[in-house]
């Protein structure tokens, strides 16, 4: 795919970003690791990773906004576009030396992600998307799976831990979906689970309590390959709620009808 000069800046900032991750990985036992909240751990290589995305995007966008996960939020002279990033989402993966992290950043324009990339370095699996122009992983087109039963259905989630609010909504949600259908992964990445979606190795992805760069690049990406979005309560927007779900075309709605079900 022909991207545009910002995807292309992009993915030159996640592999840069990737690189270090990796070599990082390979040293995780002589980390330094701070904590940041229960159960959420920031490493060096976490800090490091966004310094160097933040060098190369707002070093050559340097009029476009900021979000992310680790130096929070910057407004730009340009308010209608801003980058909004996770340097390492899958960090406590990354902590105990679990293969199954990733890069994420996107670009929103005016309210709507517009180009995400999300850069599996270990797998080195490049997945990105632009809005009009399709998924892609490395040089293969995505496309969301055809399944259309429930039943052999896999679905992805984040299961809240550290005694966030949102686990007995997410215990619920599991009761109700797991006696029909083919399981349910917890793999510890959100960027990674739409990613997923979009190569169509999971059917579909929900999480509540889930912050906007964990999933902006990987929204786009489901999209971009035939899938669908949206939030759990109707009529929110998905990163004010902070809640989602991802589907393929022909389960998103039966998801959809699981996870909404009142308590
Ligand atoms: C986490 C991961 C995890 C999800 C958590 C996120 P982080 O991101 O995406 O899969 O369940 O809600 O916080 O902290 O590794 O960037």
């Amino acid at each position: 795919m022909q991207g545009s000069a910002n995807l292309n800046l992009m993915i030159k900032a996640a592999r840069k970003a990737g690189r270090a991750l990796v070599k990082d990985f390979r040293e995780v036992e002589n980390l330094q690791v701070s904590s940041k909240g229960p159960g959420d751990f920031v490493s060096k290589a976490d800090r490091e990773a966004e310094r160097i995305i933040k060098e190369e995007l707002r070093g050559a966008r340097p009029s476009y906004g900021w979000l992310g996960e680790e130096t929070g939020e910057e407004a730009g002279e340009d308010p209608t576009r801003r980058w909004i990033v996770d340097p390492l989402d899958g960090t406590t993966n990354f902590l105990h030396g679990l293969p199954h992290w990733a890069v994420s950043i996107a670009l929103e324009h005016k309210g709507e992600v517009v180009a995400g990339v999300v850069f599996d370095a270990a797998k080195d699996e490049l997945y990105y998307a632009e809005k009009g122009l399709g998924a892609f992983m490395n040089e293969t087109r995505l496309r969301v799976s055809g399944r259309r039963s429930m039943i052999e259905a896999i679905f992805a989630t984040g299961v809240p831990f550290g005694g966030k609010s949102t686990l007995p909504a997410t215990l619920q949600d599991l009761a109700r979906l797991m006696p029909v259908c083919a399981g349910v992964r917890r793999f510890g990445s959100a960027a990674l689970d739409l990613a997923y979606v979009a190569a169509g190795r999971y059917e579909g992805y929900w999480e509540r309590g889930i912050n906007a760069w964990d999933i902006a690049a990987g929204l786009i990406l489901v999209k971009e390959a035939g899938g669908f979005c949206g939030p759990v309560r109707e009529g929110r927007d998905i990163f004010e709620q902070g809640a989602v779900i991802a589907g393929n075309a022909e389960l998103f709605e039966l998801l959809c009808k699981v996870i909404r079900q009142p308590a």
